[in-house]
């Protein structure tokens, strides 16, 4: 297996990012492995940390080689088995390093009961951070302990929304989630800026022409968009995905349920902007 190559040059400056929503399946851990490889194009040394025990972005990220080698999680490196920078691994995307995840973090809770969230993330990158500029959590879709502690650590927090209102109830809990954690522990909040995922002419025509006229939400961001055939890794590879214009009517609860959202957002002064998403990590 091959370890992450030694870094000469250090960034106190980094920043750590979450694509988080407690829905699953509404594109956290496919906008993870987009942006970071994006941002690896452009010179930025990316640590990628899985945090869900279902490890997709573990299974894309791994070499063809080290699939059925044995590597450290989470779970070592809280068990104090193992040096965080001893179970990093180089992925296969230039400039892209990993800490892996499979079944065995799903109780990774249960060695942080009564811990303070605030620190748990930030205390295990705090030796390697600066070996990075940008550090993103793959977060699964709850807001457990550890992974509310990935959120806590962030400086931003991106959360796909899909044309599905589940999606957007579950984005409003999770920033409510987010919201009261910080009070909760005393930290910061984050920059929170919501983005479209698969929004499409075809499951959403008319709503968006209404809400990009009438709402402030014309700031939101349109998503990523692939052609559904097309994997994630695939993709990147190919350096073909791209952002796609806000464009939508999916009915009047979304369009309510988004307005709500937008409304608790922008009542903590998170300005959302139009844009490629990439261009949102300064
Ligand atoms: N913009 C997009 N274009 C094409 N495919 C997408 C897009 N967004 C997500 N997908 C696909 O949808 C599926 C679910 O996405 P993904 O695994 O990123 O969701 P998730 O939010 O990380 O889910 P979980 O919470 O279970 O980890 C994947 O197959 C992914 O490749
Ligand atoms: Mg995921």
């Amino acid at each position: 297996m091959k370890k992450k190559q030694s870094q000469e040059s250090q960034n106190k400056n980094h920043k750590v990012i979450v694509f988080g929503n407690q829905k699953g399946g509404i594109g956290k851990t496919f906008s993870t492995l987009a942006v970071a490889s994006k941002k690896s194009l452009s010179g930025e040394k990316i640590l990628i940390v899985d945090l869900d025990s279902g490890g997709h972005a573990t299974s894309s990220l791994l070499p063809e080689s080290d699939l059925d080698t044995n590597f450290q999680t989470i779970l070592e490196i809280s068990q104090g088995r193992v040096h965080i920078e001893e179970a990093i691994i180089s992925s296969k995307i230039s400039r892209v390093d990993l800490l892996p995840a499979d079944q065995r973090i799903k109780n990774i809770d249960d060695f942080y009961v009564n811990k303070n969230p605030a620190f748990i993330a930030k205390n295990m990158i705090k030796d390697i951070a600066s070996f990075y500029d940008l550090i993103f959590f793959d977060v699964g879709p709850s807001f457990s302990r550890v992974i509310s502690s990935a959120y806590l650590a962030a400086d931003i927090v991106f959360i796909p929304i899909t044309p599905d209102t589940y999606s957007i109830e579950a984005a409003t809990c999770t920033v409510q989630s987010l919201l009261d954690a910080c009070f909760e522990w005393r930290v910061q909040i984050p920059t929170i800026k919501i983005f479209f995922n698969r929004f499409t002419t075809r499951n959403s025509s008319l709503f968006a022409e209404e809400f990009v006229k009438k709402s402030s939400l014309a700031k939101f961001y349109s998503g990523i968009k692939l052609p559904e055939t097309t994997t994630a890794l695939h993709a990147i590879n190919q350096k073909d995905f791209f952002l796609k214009k806000v464009s939508s009517e999916t009915g009047r609860e979304l369009r309510n349920g988004i307005e709500n959202l937008a409304k608790i957002v922008s009542l903590n002064n998170k300005i959302l902007n139009r844009g490629a998403l990439e261009n949102e990590i300064h």
